[in-house]
């Protein structure tokens, strides 16, 4: 699902879907012909725009600690993840570790494509409502909660590059980064 979101700019094929595509027809309400009128195409540049690479590009100035996450998940995540991201409606978000689950500390290859999953598509009913900085601490409080980062320390693009993720070796890249 991820690879979903990165490959098309990875592989610098066409974003925008063709016209007769039934993707394309998301904006015909604004265009003037008949459709549901949901949504709005995005060109390359928007695209390229919020785009974060595994290797850390990409990510925005900004930062967040834990207890700043805690926060934001508790407003804008806990009602779909449950409560320290597990026993929720939706996708199990910490202690896959331990019961042998997908979760973001069990599978999840990079922490930066965390950033730019989280920006853009959380939360789901409501995606790109969260700031930069709220995006910094929401992800540093579920590294915290998977064992994956310090409640003392400020999460940035630098801190969020360095880390490896625990599942990493058990993914191999069959494109190369632009
Ligand atoms: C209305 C319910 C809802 C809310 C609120 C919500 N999510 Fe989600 N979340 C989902 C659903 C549904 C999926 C699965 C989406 C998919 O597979 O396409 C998901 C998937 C995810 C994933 C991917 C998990 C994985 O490894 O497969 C992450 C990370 C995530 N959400 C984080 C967040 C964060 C952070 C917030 C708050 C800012 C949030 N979500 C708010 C419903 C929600």
């Amino acid at each position: 699902m991820l690879w979903f979101w990165l490959l098309p700019a990875v592989a610098g094929a066409p974003v925008n879907p063709p016209a007769d595509s039934r993707a394309g027809d998301v904006t015909a309400g604004a265009a003037g012909r008949a459709g549901p009128g949901l949504g709005r195409q995005l060109d390359h540049g928007q695209v390229a725009s919020i785009t974060v690479f595994q290797d850390g590009r990409g990510l925005p100035a900004g930062q967040g600690t834990v207890q700043q996450g805690l926060l934001v998940y508790r407003q804008h995540c806990m009602a779909c993840h449950g409560e320290h991201g597990r026993d929720g409606l939706n996708d199990q978000l910490a202690g896959g570790q331990r019961y042998g689950q997908r979760t973001i500390g069990s599978y999840w290859p990079y922490a930066p494509t965390l950033f730019d999953y989280i920006r853009r598509a959380m939360p789901y009913q409501n995606a790109g409502l969260l700031s930069d900085a709220d995006t910094y601490a929401v992800v540093a409080y579920l590294l915290f909660l998977n064992g994956l980062w310090s409640e003392q320390d400020v999460l940035d693009a630098a801190a969020l590059t360095k880390i490896v993720m625990p599942n990493r070796k058990n993914f191999t890249s069959e494109y190369e980064l632009p």
